[in-house]
């Protein structure tokens, strides 16, 4: 991780900026990400997929982490968005990203968020079954419009991710199924208000093996090339997102290697290419502190350490069994060796665990620690649950860092709760 580094006398810092400072001014939990780490991971992957023949344009998964400095750092590199509602397509545009540039994906879109994209007249809706193309003909005839749509395929690859991540298989919700898709296609294009453009694969999230990326995309450019003899024309083909990063020993997913396994596949069909990428732009571009509470000794067992954060902040431990390295901000955090611990939240359920067993230094209440790679799925996913207002966020660039989002205050919580007036009155 390049971008952060332990300084003998700062402790952990975030590119130039001592993550200390941070949890100093701001107190605990705190999610803090990179703007320089964001940006030069967009540029290698941009670099990767720019080779000629390919000049596949990247639409970044807001899904991700959709703040809006996030989006607008992301906005000035020349990203689009990949934008599944109607609030992530109003976040994509209030960040300056232009309609031209957003693609609408999604297993379900209600007639307010169509009709949103219809009158933004945004660059592509991707379409996941015969009841929503039929639905979006009758939205876009009736407000006289068209609309550009890609249909998702559903390739029955397994992705060889973990079950609640993975998209791609015959039994998933998504997509059309890959026999039904070229009648659909020829469907579509008989369709009022509907311009086919191409196809769509997403075969799941977290994957660092290229190998199920070529399969889906081999089985792509095979209907493409049906689809094309049968006389329908295909200009574009998005390749989904999913490319995986190393959180704890697996080898990050490589954007040459996915650029190959688009180049050897698609990259002779004369196709315009589009990437949804989420995780492996933002994922190791951010941290989030947190202190201990206390630690919970219990005899012949390893210790409970109670940490601020907790499963409302950070959901990929508790759903998906996430594996998150935690490091100490300081040698001072870390006052000597010890043996494996458990990292636990406060929240009143057993699945509110960071990691268990976990071999690290002992850490004494009031110790900070940095839990990594949470800049993609961490703040998005947080709750309020227990009552626990949202995390600050600050934004690191270079040796500058800011406040992005100030602790959510308590009062917040319950500012949109209205109690009935007999009920406020005490009546029984
Ligand atoms: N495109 C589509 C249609 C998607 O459904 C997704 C993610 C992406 C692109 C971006 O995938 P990425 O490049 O980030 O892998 N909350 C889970 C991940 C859920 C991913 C959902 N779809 C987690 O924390 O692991």
């Amino acid at each position: 991780r390049p971008h952060l580094r332990m300084h003998a006398l700062e402790g952990l810092m975030l590119e130039q900026v001592p993550l200390a400072a941070i949890a100093d001014a701001l107190g605990t939990p705190v999610w803090v990400t990179g703007a320089g780490t964001l940006r030069s991971r967009y540029r290698r992957l941009e670099a990767a997929l720019a080779e000629p023949s390919l000049g596949a344009s990247i639409h970044y998964a807001v899904k991700a982490n959709d703040h809006l400095a996030i989006l607008r750092i992301l906005s000035i590199e020349g990203a689009g968005a990949d934008v599944v509602s109607g609030g992530e397509m109003r976040r994509a545009i209030e960040a300056g990203i232009p309609p031209a540039r957003i693609v609408f994906s999604g297993v379900g879109k209600s007639d307010d968020e169509l009709g949103l994209a219809l009158s933004l007249s945004i660059s592509q809706i991707n379409v996941e079954s015969r009841e929503e193309l039929e639905r979006l003909s009758g939205l876009a005839s009736a407000c006289g419009r068209t609309a550009r749509i890609v249909l998702r395929v559903n390739p029955d690859i397994d992705a060889g991710t973990h079950a609640k991540i993975t998209t791609g298989l015959a039994d998933n919700k998504f997509g059309v199924a890959y026999d039904e898709a070229a009648d659909l296609y020829a469907l579509a294009a008989r369709l009022p208000g509907i311009e086919p453009i191409g196809f769509a694969v997403h075969i799941g999230s977290q994957i660092n093996d290229p190998a199920p990326f070529r399969a889906a995309y081999a089985r792509i450019a095979d209907l493409v090339r049906r689809v094309r003899e049968a006389g329908q024309a295909v200009s574009l083909v998005d390749c989904g997102g999913g490319l995986g990063i190393s959180y704890r020993d697996e080898i990050e997913g490589s954007p040459r290697a996915l650029a190959h396994a688009i180049r050897v596949t698609l990259g002779d069909l004369g196709l315009k290419l589009v990437v949804e990428p989420g995780r492996w732009l933002v994922a190791p571009a951010g941290v989030l502190l947190s202190r201990v509470l206390l630690v919970k000794q219990s005899a012949g067992r390893a210790p409970f350490v109670v940490l601020d954060a907790a499963m409302n902040d950070l959901l990929r431990p508790s759903l998906y069994e996430a594996w998150h390295g935690v490091v100490p901000l300081s040698a001072r955090d870390a006052v000597q060796p010890a043996g494996p611990a458990h990292l636990v939240g406060p929240v009143c359920e057993t699945g509110d665990t960071f990691a268990l067993d976990r071999p690290l230094p002992h850490l004494a209440a009031g110790a900070r620690v940095a839990i990594l790679d949470t800049g993609a799925y961490g703040a998005v996913m947080s709750s309020t649950y227990n009552s626990r207002p949202l995390a600050a966020q600050a934004l690191v660039d270079g040796s500058r860092w800011t406040t992005i989002r100030p602790r959510q205050p308590v009062e917040q919580l319950w500012a949109g709760e209205l109690v009935p007036d007999w009920i406020a009155a005490g009546e029984t």
